[in-house]
């Protein structure tokens, strides 16, 4: 689909368990690593691929907020709000990435720079207020710290 390489790191993935199945979560991983995100066309192609329905590859895709259902930024900015996080002031943080970046949560900025979305728990729950950047955690955030963030970006 994206490729022999892309195919033979599929090929490699489905070969690690017994049932090509149980390789999903990883497989819609290099799918997204390939893509930039999750087509729907690409989640028919796992569902043969993997010879599971169409509709659990799509509860995959929709219950995992690190799979994106369209396309982001450049940076794409997932701020925890669940209660650890919202208790060390994850609502005033994402209300000044909104004016910082001047889009609304979900939106992302005319430039295609920075997409902004609200997440669920993201397992880092001691180190609150955090938000994932691309691949990266970051913690204990202060609005200074986003700031000098966002700042060093190219
Ligand atoms: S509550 Fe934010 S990481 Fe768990």
């Amino acid at each position: 689909m994206y490729g022999a390489d892309f195919e033979k790191r599929v090929d490699s993935l489905v070969a690690r368990y017994p049932q090509p199945k149980a390789a999903l979560l990883p497989v819609l991983w290099e799918v997204q690593r390939a893509h930039g995100w999750v087509p729907l066309e690409a989640e028919e192609w796992v569902a043969r691929r993997l010879n599971v329905a169409p509709s659990h590859v799509h509860g995959c895709v929709t219950f995992y907020t690190m799979y994106k259902q369209r396309p982001t930024g450049k940076y794409h900015i997932q701020v925890c709000t669940t209660l650890s996080c919202m208790l060390r002031g994850s609502d005033p943080l994402l209300e000044h990435l909104e004016k910082k970046l001047k889009i609304k949560t979900g939106e992302t900025t005319p430039d295609g720079k920075f997409s902004l979305v609200r997440v669920e728990c993201l397992g880092s729950c001691g180190t609150a207020p955090m938000f994932q950047l691309n691949d990266d955690y970051h913690e204990n955030l202060t609005l200074e710290k986003v700031d000098g963030l966002l700042e060093s970006l190219p």
